[in-house]
């Protein structure tokens, strides 16, 4: 390992119990659409509680790129004054998306019926990652993209002069490829139409109805049909984002595997699209509690109480999986900790996130005395119950954020520390990781000063 990534590094010790309140940032999903609908409207979008992370930074820049106003007001709400639908100016230089690939596709598919031509990129692992799934239905709008094999980035993407609306058949669960056709439909005249066959996470259809467009969302024999009527008057709203609980999902598992722990993350999401992992600790017998249900800028909340539990080993269906999709990562490392086999099948799509999730998910646990076993969409993780997790391994993160804080959390909970060679791509999605995790007591330390002293 080099210095310098030594130097990047975290370790995670065993730790005491995690207590108090994780007041985790906001939702990925939800800040992403937030700015690019922002951008789409005519008048001021006013967010509050935006996540400020690495991955929305990059989307806000490219909104100011293509024309809109982005700025952060000094009290922390972020303000957008759109250009209006149709109404991208075209990019004087590359759109440089980072490490986001719900950015890099929302945005391709937001631009793809408006008359501009733009270039994408981003990080040595986004540049790894498919577009072709959304550069093809794209392409039926009538817009070119040209890339490198595979449809990867570096890619250019010319926007339709005459957009024409399209019915699409979604052949990968996901909410990035429903949202890019259904961005796209919104600069097309007439009616854009999505089928999915499992529901995937719905922000883009709730946020385009707070927005002013038509959207409606019909249960088919073949899955869920989305229509958005095109070239609507989108106005400026204010849009108050709920905690994520994608990050929610690190506090809340290392508190259940730490033992006397006992926390509560105020706010977090409890969208049915995004509960997976939660209805999944439930059936592991995990003690979550949640209390004050509310509405939050269209999403429903609640406050979620979590304390340290025994667990046991169970299937997970495959049909939960598009609702929990960013969860597996810790849900395998939760799983080493139960009693019995954990099972997760119908994971594939696992292959192309950040990193290989299954195999990167599957490396570190054996690098820490976890056995496994994995096959190309399925893992199976034995849980070492009582005997507990030895530790000691160092995790690649791969240019992963999810990887890189589930094993930090494997290591509050195994017998020696854990190490993560490279920290800084946890900015990705949950900045301020480290001293939350260390304000509930996690001994976290960089890897180079092996003191074991929390700090971020
Ligand atoms: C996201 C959708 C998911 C998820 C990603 C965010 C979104 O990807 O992994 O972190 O905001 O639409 P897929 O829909 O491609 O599975």
């Amino acid at each position: 390992m080099s210095d310098q990534n030594v130097q990047n590094g975290l370790t995670a010790w065993p730790s005491g119990p995690l207590r108090g309140e994780a007041r985790v940032p906001g939702d990925k999903s939800i800040s992403h659409r937030a700015l690019i609908l922002g951008a789409l409207s005519v008048g001021e979008t006013v967010i509050s509680g935006l996540l400020e992370s690495g991955d929305v930074q990059h989307t806000g820049r490219a909104m100011r790129a293509f024309g809109a106003a982005v700025e952060r007001g000094r009290d922390g709400r972020w303000h957008v004054h759109g250009v209006g639908t149709g109404g991208f100016a075209e990019p004087d230089d590359v759109i440089d998306c980072g490490n986001s690939g719900t950015g890099v596709r929302l945005i391709m598919g937001a631009a793809a019926t408006q008359p501009i031509t733009a270039t994408y990129t981003g990080d040595r692992s986004l540049r790894s990652r498919p577009m072709a799934r959304v550069t093809e239905p794209l392409a039926r709008f009538g817009a070119h993209a040209v890339g490198r094999a595979g449809g990867r980035l570096p890619l250019t993407l010319v926007g339709a002069n005459d957009p024409l609306p399209i019915a699409f058949e979604s052949p990968h669960p996901s909410a990035q490829v429903k949202s890019a056709v259904l961005l796209a439909g919104l600069s097309a005249p007439g009616r854009t139409h999505v089928i999915e066959a499992v529901a995937t996470r719905d922000h883009t259809e709730r946020m385009f109805r707070g927005f002013g467009a038509e959207v409606t969302t019909s249960e088919k024999a073949d899955g869920r049909e989305i229509t958005v009527v095109g070239q609507p008057e989108l106005t400026g709203q204010a849009i108050t984002v709920p905690r994520d609980p994608s990050s929610a999902a690190f506090p809340v598992c290392a508190a259940l595997i730490t033992e006397g722990s006992d926390i509560v993350v105020p706010g977090v999401s409890r969208n049915p699209t995004r509960t997976g992992l939660y209805e999944t600790l439930l059936d592991m017998g995990a003690d979550l509690t949640f209390s004050r249900e509310r509405v939050t800028g269209g999403e429903p909340v609640a406050d979620l109480r979590v304390r340290s539990s025994r667990l046991s080993g169970v299937d997970v269906p495959p049909d939960r999986a598009p609702s929990m999709i960013d969860e597996y990562p810790i849900l395998a490392v939760v799983a080493a900790f139960a009693e019995g086999r954990t099972t997760f099948r119908g994971i594939g799509e696992l292959r192309v996130k950040e990193s290989d999730r299954i195999d990167a998910t599957a490396r570190g646990l054996e690098a820490n005395g976890v056995t496994v076993e994995e096959g190309r969409d399925w893992l199976v993780v034995d849980g070492r119950g009582g005997d507990g997790v030895p530790g000691g391994g160092t995790v690649a993160a791969r240019l992963d954020h999810r990887i890189a804080m589930a094993f930090l959390c494997l290591g509050l909970a195994s017998r020696a520390p854990v190490s993560v060679d490279d920290a800084r791509v946890i900015d990705t999605s949950f900045p301020g990781f480290a001293a939350l995790m260390s304000q509930l007591g996690a001994r976290l330390a960089g890897n180079n000063d092996g003191t074991g002293a929390a700090g971020d």
